[in-house]
């Protein structure tokens, strides 16, 4: 099932995450795909409100490239594989273990080396200005 909405600032960005969030199962990983910029971080800042954590402790993880937030009711493990290129490091962060039991958002999942089941997708495209067309594919 796929479902596209356009947003005009981040608030919105976040606020549709908020939304998928209510419908998350345990064990669900959350692929974003999108540039630089596209508000794949503000999207899972959304994730991480609806899903009850403190969605200030959300930044860019580009340097920590693993952060998990708790407190809701479901943990989430959100990962940015902007600076990996090597199959095997991405590989050896075990994402499909490390989400055991919550979320995993993975920005940047054009990089995963092979699909992983039960995912949802999440496309963010720049439109004109601050608008954004996002798209959420449920395998
Ligand atoms: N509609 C929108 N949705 C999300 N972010 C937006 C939107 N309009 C403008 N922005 C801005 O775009 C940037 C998105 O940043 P970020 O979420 O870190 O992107 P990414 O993680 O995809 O690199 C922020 O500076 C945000 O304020
Ligand atoms: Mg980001």
């Amino acid at each position: 099932m796929t479902t596209t909405l356009t947003t005009h600032s981040e608030s919105e960005t976040a606020a549709a995450g908020r939304e998928l969030a209510a419908t998350l199962a345990p064990e669900t990983a959350v692929l974003l795909f999108g540039d630089l910029g596209a508000g794949k971080t503000a999207f899972v800042r959304g994730l991480a409100e609806g899903l009850g954590a403190n969605p200030s402790d959300v930044s860019s993880p580009t340097f920590t490239l693993i952060q998990e937030y708790r407190g809701g009711r479901l943990p989430l493990l959100h990962v940015d594989l902007y600076r990996l290129d090597d199959s095997r490091e991405i590989d050896d962060l075990g994402l499909e273990e490390l989400g055991s039991g919550g979320v995993v958002a993975i920005e940047w999942a054009e990089k995963l080396p092979r699909p992983i089941p039960g995912s949802v997708a999440v496309r963010i495209e720049h439109g004109d200005g601050d608008t954004r067309r996002i798209t959420v594919e449920r395998n």
